[in-house]
């Protein structure tokens, strides 16, 4: 009799040499099926960090790699669960490997919704991608749900209700999304390893180690607690430097200016894009099909970009010319609980100044980046990260620990005042000519201290 196809083995496993994690293993047919699939490829054409990039040279890496590294981070937690705390082994409290596949695939689908500068993308053009993601698992037209619907009837919606975190097993939701997962352990060391910032990296085989499912998801051993303690405080490192950094957030606010330009200019001019901008032309619209979401990439928008710098409109010609050759906006630090007259009042310098505000000047706070630290006391009990004491109860993380504690009782983040970097710029002459007391004023404001550069 055939080999249902959920449980076919590849007759060799295939291997992905990975800079993470050496290589990535895989045995399943399902699982290599997946990765040759078309959804799945196009990731290979979208840059995990986007506009970090731009601060980070070495951050080029794509969400095809990292969708690699989180499923086989998935794969090693299984086969520890499996070797150590199976349902046969430690009763109740363990581990079915009946669930490997579908949180195999769970693990490698997570990310297939995402587009060009997703965050941004998403920001202006109001397109989900945790709900696209499921559209693809879902939707009977992609290699992705052909796939999976030859493993079993229902298994696209039961891979999607993972994302969506719905699964009835909560060990295999928290695999892929929680406070110390497999998605944000791939991500916070990838993104390390291409940043080049070491600090961010932290012990991955230790964690692996003390990691252990229980009735109500997933903990980690007691004796493991100062790995944790350090992959918190890689996190940390990793937002304030990386995820936070004033630069990669000053070219992300050019690409939300450009693309908030181009929407306002499709409302009055439709010719403009249908020449050289076909594929966005939907999204213009704001009204767009599976199929011409998955046509996007970072190379189609960059490609477009280019074009835009021969269009007629200033602003738009000018902020794409910022986009492509990296001039981000400047930036300052400022309280909005206190200083917000103040960012006004400079609001309106830069507009004596020439520049149209709305499109050269922004209010940015690290809050809405889609990176946050660990606040224990903010989530919900799932969202915590607990360690199972030897008596077997639960207690969270930064009660026990005070580097933990520390860390998570800080309100991090800023809040920042983007503006061009003309307007600060002494070593431009012809500026300080144009400017005259404008400019002295609005640096002043900066100089003498009222605000943080
Ligand atoms: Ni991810």
């Amino acid at each position: 009799m055939a080999i249902p196809y959920k449980k076919q083995l590849l007759r060799k496993e295939a291997v992905f040499r990975d800079p993470v994690h050496n290589y990535v293993h895989v045995q399943h047919r399902v699982i290599l099926d997946l990765i040759n699939s078309k959804e799945f490829q196009r990731l290979r054409r979208i840059k995990q960090l986007g506009t970090s990039s731009f601060t980070f040279h070495g951050a080029e890496h794509s969400r095809f790699s990292h969708s690699l590294g989180v499923y086989e981070i998935t794969r090693r937690i299984c086969d520890i669960f499996q070797r150590n705390y199976s349902k046969e082994k430690i009763g109740d409290e363990g581990w079915d490997d009946a669930e490997r596949l579908v949180a195999l695939c769970a693990a490698l689908l997570h990310d297939a919704g995402h587009g060009p500068y997703s965050h941004t993308f998403e920001h202006i053009f109001h397109t989900d991608h945790e709900a696209i993601t499921v559209a693809i698992l879902t939707s009977p037209e992609t290699e992705v749900y052909q796939i999976l619907n030859r493993v079993e009837v229902g298994f696209p919606e039961k891979v999607a209700s993972v994302i969506t975190k719905t699964y009835p097993n909560p060990q295999v939701v928290q695999m892929i999304s929680s406070q110390i997962d497999a998605d944000r352990m791939d991500y916070l060391l990838r993104d390390a390893y291409f940043t080049g910032t070491e600090y961010g990296t932290f012990d991955l085989t230790r964690i692996l180690r003390v990691i252990r499912p229980y009735k109500g998801g997933i903990t980690f051993a007691m004796n493991g607690m100062h790995a944790v303690e350090d992959y918190i405080v890689s996190r940390y490192q990793m937002y304030v430097q990386v995820y936070f950094h004033p630069t990669s957030r000053g070219m992300e606010v050019v690409l939300e200016h450009l693309l908030n330009r181009a929407h306002e200019l499709y409302q009055e001019d439709k010719k403009i894009f249908q020449n050289h901008s076909q594929l966005l032309l939907p999204f213009l619209k704001e009204k767009f099909s599976l199929e011409e979401y998955l046509r996007l990439d970072d190379g189609v928008l960059n490609t477009y970009f280019n074009h835009w710098i021969e269009e007629a409109d200033p602003i738009l010609n000018d902020l794409a010319k910022r986009f492509l050759n990296r001039k981000p906006l400047k930036s300052c630090q400022f309280d909005p609980a206190s200083q917000q007259p103040l960012v006004k009042e400079m609001q309106k310098i830069v507009e004596t100044a020439g520049f149209n505000p709305t499109y050269y000047t922004a209010i940015n706070s690290s809050f809405d980046l889609p990176y946050d630290f660990y606040r224990p006391k903010s989530g919900k009990h799932r969202t915590q990260i607990e360690l199972q004491q030897k008596d077997g109860t639960l207690i969270e993380l930064s009660k026990v620990s005070q580097l933990v504690s520390a860390l998570a009782g800080q309100g991090q983040g800023d809040n920042r005042f983007y503006f061009p970097k003309e307007m600060v710029d002494q070593s431009l002459q012809d500026n300080y000519d144009l400017f005259g007391e404008t400019y002295q004023s609005f640096a002043n404001h900066i100089h003498n201290g009222a605000l943080i550069e």
